[in-house]
């Protein structure tokens, strides 16, 4: 008996047990290679929670409910206030622990930039707005500039996903880990989870000889680093925590020291960052307090009636928008991680183009399809002393979402605010700046205003765009 027959006896078996055995309809003209692809898929499926999941005993949330109960996080604000400690003593803590390599860094870059228009891995698209420099080199020069400052050597954990993967790593390759040694980077793929048919509950196939799979959402984080292997070698290296970005957001504070500092004198499982709402239904996750738990409810989860509540001075009520950037105590991954049912899976109806039973392949104008996917935040809710703090977006949030065009989140969005910040450390700091001139700094030059100061060269006055990559002269 060859190998494939006896993976169609075996799964014939399981997808019996579950209703699915539509799955191996094509079976007889597939070829060796088509029937040990699909094998694969099978294999990367778990079909008990699928089965729980199709029976309906995740439990849907009725977040109008929690809406109503929703109530603006304790957090500490942008202006220091709110904790028991200083900001300044929250520096120091975290510059101690990053000295003492007490942190490694995730970034997640498993989505597809579809909504950008761009057909690469988004972390490699250009974002600089003089330099030209991609996201994954914005991050990887941050890393490097902390590593340098703080004589420390922070690991960097990318998740990828089918989409990303092999160009993702290609990119490193080619372009020397971008600075990076190899020991200190790790790039993992997140996991998969079918799409089904939202009548029946039976998958989709995309051809006759595959399943229409996909990420399985970042909440796919935790068990991805450990399959990975990540959280292992974390241990290995004697790293506490982690800090976790998206790969969408050129200012994202990657390992800032005050940050973490926040998150240690908290002693919290999991800090979150966020910045005040530009406007009521801006689409960034709600962090609130719902009885006593600090979490997130997504913006499309939010009626507008609890996003446009206000304050008696007119402020907004839910006033914390979630940037997804995320600190973590490295226990509190590994025992999530061991822990399959510690998120639950969000439900969205989507269009899938899907294979008939003929072979041939069907498209549709209207949803069809159930996806299912886990988002990281859903932690908050079970993590000890979740710890919330608040950031100027100025400094800290520029994502690129939406194509050029669009009225906000794009890259012209983003490259402005990179700009603006700089130009304003640069001000800070003495130095004159023409208008309408673009200036961009690398974090090996300063990681902050601070940093500019003992480096600037006094009366400077830049008249054109300048990246300011190693010298600070005109
Ligand atoms: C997300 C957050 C939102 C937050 C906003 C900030 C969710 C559900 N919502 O919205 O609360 O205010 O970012 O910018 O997260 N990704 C993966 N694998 C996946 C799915 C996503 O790696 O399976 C990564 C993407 O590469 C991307 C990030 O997660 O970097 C965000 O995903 P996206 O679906 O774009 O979320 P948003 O709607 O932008």
């Amino acid at each position: 008996m060859t190998e494939n027959n006896l993976n169609y006896d075996q799964w014939k078996k399981v997808l019996a047990e579950h209703g699915q055995e539509h799955v191996l309809g094509h079976w007889p003209k597939l070829t060796a290679r088509e029937r040990e692809g699909l094998c694969q898929q099978l294999n990367e499926i778990d079909f008990v929670e699928l089965g729980d999941l199709l029976a309906g005993q995740d439990e849907t949330t009725d977040f109008k409910a929690l809406a109503m109960r929703a109530a603006s996080p304790p957090a500490v604000l942008a202006d220091g206030s709110g904790a028991d400690w200083s900001p300044a003593e929250a520096r120091e803590r975290g510059e101690e622990a990053l000295k003492q390599g007490e942190f490694g860094a995730v970034i997640v870059a498993g989505g597809q930039g579809t909504r950008l228009g761009f057909d690469q891995p988004k972390g490699m698209f250009s974002i600089g707005p003089v330099s030209g420099r991609t996201l994954f080199q914005f991050f990887v020069d941050r890393l490097l500039a902390v590593n340098e400052k703080y004589g420390c050597c922070i690991p960097l954990y990318i998740m990828t996903s089918e989409a990303t993967d092999e160009q993702t790593r290609d990119y490193f390759r080619e372009n020397d880990n971008l600075g990076l040694q190899p020991d200190d980077l790790h790039i993992f793929k997140q996991g998969v989870m079918p799409a089904v048919d939202s009548v029946n509950g039976k998958l989709l196939m995309d051809s006759t000889s595959s399943i229409a799979l996909s990420p399985d959402g970042h909440g796919g984080t935790v068990s991805a680093l450990e399959r990975g292997g990540c959280l292992d070698d974390a241990v290995r290296r004697g790293i506490r925590h982690l800090a976790y970005i998206q790969v969408d957001n050129p200012l994202a504070q990657l390992c800032d020291p005050e940050l973490i500092g926040h998150h240690l004198m908290a002693a919290s499982d999991m800090t979150t960052q966020v910045v005040r709402k530009r406007e009521p239904m801006e689409r960034v996750g709600n962090v609130v307090l719902v009885d006593g738990q600090v979490q997130i409810i997504e913006y499309s989860d939010l009626p507008e009636s609890a996003a446009t509540a206000t304050n008696e001075d007119g402020s907004l009520k839910l006033w914390a928008g979630n940037i997804a950037v995320h600190m973590f105590k490295l226990d509190f991954l590994r025992r999530v991680a061991g822990e399959a049912a510690s998120l639950p899976f969000h439900r969205a109806s989507k269009k899938v183009p899907y294979c008939d039973e003929s072979g041939k392949l069907v498209h549709v104008d209207q949803p069809n399809a159930v996806k299912f996917e886990k988002f990281i935040f859903d932690l908050l809710p079970i993590a000890k002393n979740a710890f919330v703090v608040e950031s100027l977006a100025s400094e800290a949030f520029a994502p690129v979402k939406n194509a050029a065009g669009a009225r906000t989140d794009t890259p012209e969005t983003a490259r402005k605010a990179i700009t603006d910040l700089h130009r304003g450390w640069l001000e800070e700091a003495g130095v004159c700046v023409d208008q309408g001139v673009q200036v961009e700094i690398n974090p090996r030059v300063a990681l902050s205003a601070g940093d500019l100061h003992e480096k600037i060269e006094p009366n400077l006055r830049i008249s054109a765009d300048q990246y300011f990559d190693s010298r600070l002269e005109s």
